[in-house]
């Protein structure tokens, strides 16, 4: 299978992976073949980049850091939260099943990951704010466990990042989907939505204050520049240093309504490019440990001139995979030619492309 952009789909081709709406739900199955109609339809609903079968790229594998089964029980898990805090903002919610949810997480990644390449089945598509959270949190934990914390650190972690922005239930729905700009006004509001996360969590005493502080200085920044505090450096927590880099990337990779998603290199390059101003550096450090520069899948145009996918991670080298070439220029090849950039130091991905 490969990554393709939509725009570039042939008709006829064959999805590899399902594809998915914002709440999760299967759209069309893998297997399906796309005619004109399936493809003219995916555009029109925003999809940027889809997985398609291809014979030369049958033994690629992709490796999702948690499992299907995981990730429903999280989405169970802030779902139900969520409903009792909107119904009652002093409800007591259900703290043991969120964590479950992180443990599964935690138990997932320990047991799958070296390197957090592809995070869901479809990229870049407007995700609904539940699958933002989750994927926050596995961003979050891969670094916290990068970081060497222990198994209940990690967990008191996960907790708080899987609520960071609960918080928003006390926010109005018109004001979090404004498409305008925000002004002062606005902005001073929707601030507002750490310092309510943390008074909602502190009201479950089975949630540690560390957890609750994740949802109060997600928006901190390592130079003083965020909110609600502008707290500096080290008198931020760890967590809310940890859960401001995931929760940057996280949304950077994602489509907003009146914005596409940037392209993971791209954002990727954005959080190293902010150590020591709006992350701290030593989080940087485990993020670069933790996140695949170009996902499995993707396109890509190599130094010689040649174009193919990604196909397989090298852990120890985030930003040199192996890549399969297929073409170059505007000759497509009948076979393929394997670079394992991990080896091949004089080759470099130049740019990702769209194929
Ligand atoms: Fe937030």
């Amino acid at each position: 299978m490969r990554l393709v952009n939509v725009n570039y789909v042939k008709e006829g081709s064959v999805l590899a992976r399902p594809i998915k709406n914002y709440l999760g739900q299967i759209l069309l199955g893998e297997d399906v073949v796309l005619s004109n109609a399936y493809i003219t339809r995916l555009k029109e609903l925003g999809y940027d980049m889809i997985f398609i079968k291809d014979d030369r790229f049958k033994d690629v594998e992709l490796k999702f850091p948690i499992t299907d089964k995981t990730k429903e029980s999280a989405f169970q898990a802030l779902k139900s939260v969520t409903s009792a805090i909107e119904a009652d903002v002093d409800a007591e919610v259900d703290v043991e099943s969120v964590k479950k949810a992180v443990l599964n997480i935690i138990n997932d990644l320990l047991h799958s990951m070296d390197i957090l390449s592809n995070l869901s089945d479809i990229m870049g598509y407007d995700k609904y704010t539940y699958y933002h959270s989750i994927n926050t949190t596995v961003i979050a934990l891969v670094m916290g466990i990068k970081k060497g914390l222990e198994q209940d650190s990690l967990l008191e972690l996960g907790m708080g990042v899987l609520m960071h922005d609960i918080g928003k239930t006390r926010i109005s729905l018109d004001l979090l989907n404004k498409k305008e700009s925000l002004n002062q006004e606005d902005f001073e509001e929707i601030k507002k939505h750490t310092i309510y996360g943390y008074e909602v969590i502190r009201k479950n005493h089975d949630f540690s204050l560390h957890s609750a502080h994740v949802s109060l200085q997600h928006h901190e920044k390592w130079d003083g520049g965020g909110y609600p505090r502008g707290l500096k450096g080290k008198d931020i927590h760890e967590f809310g240093r940890i859960a401001a880099v995931a929760d940057v990337y996280e949304a950077l990779t994602s489509k907003r309504p009146y914005r596409n998603a940037m392209e993971p290199y791209l954002a990727y390059e954005y959080v190293v490019a902010q150590a020591g101003w709006q992350f701290d550096p030593e989080v940087v450090d485990a993020f670069i440990k933790s996140i695949a520069v170009y996902p499995t899948g993707i396109g890509v145009e190599l130094s010689n001139g040649m174009r193919g996918n990604v196909i397989k991670q090298n852990p120890d080298f985030p930003n040199r995979p192996v890549v399969r070439a297929i073409a170059k220029g505007d000759e497509e090849f009948n076979d393929y030619i394997d670079f394992d950039l991990a080896k091949h130091h004089s080759l470099m991905i130049n740019k990702v492309v769209y194929m």
